[in-house]
């Protein structure tokens, strides 16, 4: 079934009245296009546990600051549908444009998960957590979803997010879905369309370290402080510089200092020629 094209809020709530209506379950897989295998397996991860999938394409002016690269983001509409299309596991893609978004020009409104947007990207990026969860509540109520699934690739966005929808009372579940790597273990992003194939490679050396903290860390060494000196050194080896190396409370976010007793994410973020990526690992005896 070739995928449905929607531009309206109308058109969007219309049709999931009817689906829900029929007691159909609606999965939410919000994205900004540019799509990638890895927006793929969220698609795969909302389809197995609803009968209907809706995408959403939206490259969100609020959650970009005033030198970040929204002009420059890859825009390619034709190439999302045909991918979703091939696919197939797509109902309807959801392509709203700024001004069906932001019908007053800038919302006035903001949702704001305060403590753990100034974190980690939220130091270099101070407005961009606000611009997410402002464009994630909006289309939470276009589409009213039983489930909306993220990336584990943007560790900090799925842990606010989670938040604000405990926070707010909204009635969905959100499903977290594995980081999907090339396999020289580069986390797939749309911004790696921005490196060329040297670039690549140095920035394969992010996902080693962190693979190399897990290691340590499976193997006793507990102590977070060595752990991201590990992962600097790491990287410094092969010349990059990178933002922050930070292991911190996988839910909370907040910084762990010392040994490590719960859930943890170690979090990196790293300018690779002109792209700034960012990569996680979940440091748990567990899991
Ligand atoms: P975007 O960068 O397009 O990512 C959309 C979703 O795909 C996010 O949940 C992200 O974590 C997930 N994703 C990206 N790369 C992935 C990978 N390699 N493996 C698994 N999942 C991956 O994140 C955004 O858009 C925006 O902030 C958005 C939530 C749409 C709000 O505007």
């Amino acid at each position: 079934m070739p995928t449905t094209l929607f531009h309206t809020q109308l058109e969007m709530s219309t049709l999931v009245r009817t689906w829900q209506d029929s007691h159909e379950t609606v999965a939410l897989v919000p994205t900004m296009g540019a799509l990638h295998r890895g927006h793929l397996a969220l698609v795969e991860a909302a389809r197995r546990v609803s009968d209907r999938v809706v995408v959403s394409i939206f490259v969100n002016p609020l959650q970009f600051g005033p030198s970040e690269d929204f002009a420059r983001y890859p825009r390619d509409i034709e190439a999302d549908l045909a991918l979703l299309d091939q696919h197939g596991l797509t109902d309807v893609v959801y392509a709203p444009d700024t001004s069906e978004m932001y019908p007053e020009g800038h919302s006035k409104t903001q949702v704001i998960v305060s403590s753990m947007a100034s974190v980690l990207c939220g130091q270099a990026r101070p407005t961009h957590f606000a611009g997410v969860t402002t464009v994630v509540a909006k289309l939470l109520n276009v589409v009213r979803p039983n489930f909306a699934a993220f990336g584990q690739k943007d560790a900090q966005q799925l842990a606010i997010v989670r938040q604000m929808v405990r926070d707010l009372n909204f009635p969905v579940e959100i499903l977290g879905v594995p980081t999907v790597r090339e396999p020289s273990g580069l986390a797939l992003s749309s911004r790696n369309r921005y490196l060329s194939p040297t670039e690549k490679g140095l920035a394969s050396s992010i996902y080693a370290a962190l693979l190399r903290a897990q290691e340590k860390y499976l193997a006793g060494q507990h102590d977070a402080r060595q752990l991201e000196q590990l992962v600097r050194a790491k990287l410094g080896e092969v010349g990059l510089e990178p933002e922050y190396v930070s292991i911190v409370d996988r839910d909370s976010l907040q910084p762990i200092e010392g040994e490590i007793h719960r859930a943890a994410t170690l979090a990196i973020a790293c300018s690779v020629g002109r792209a700034r990526l960012i990569d996680n690992i979940l440091l748990t005896s567990g899991s």
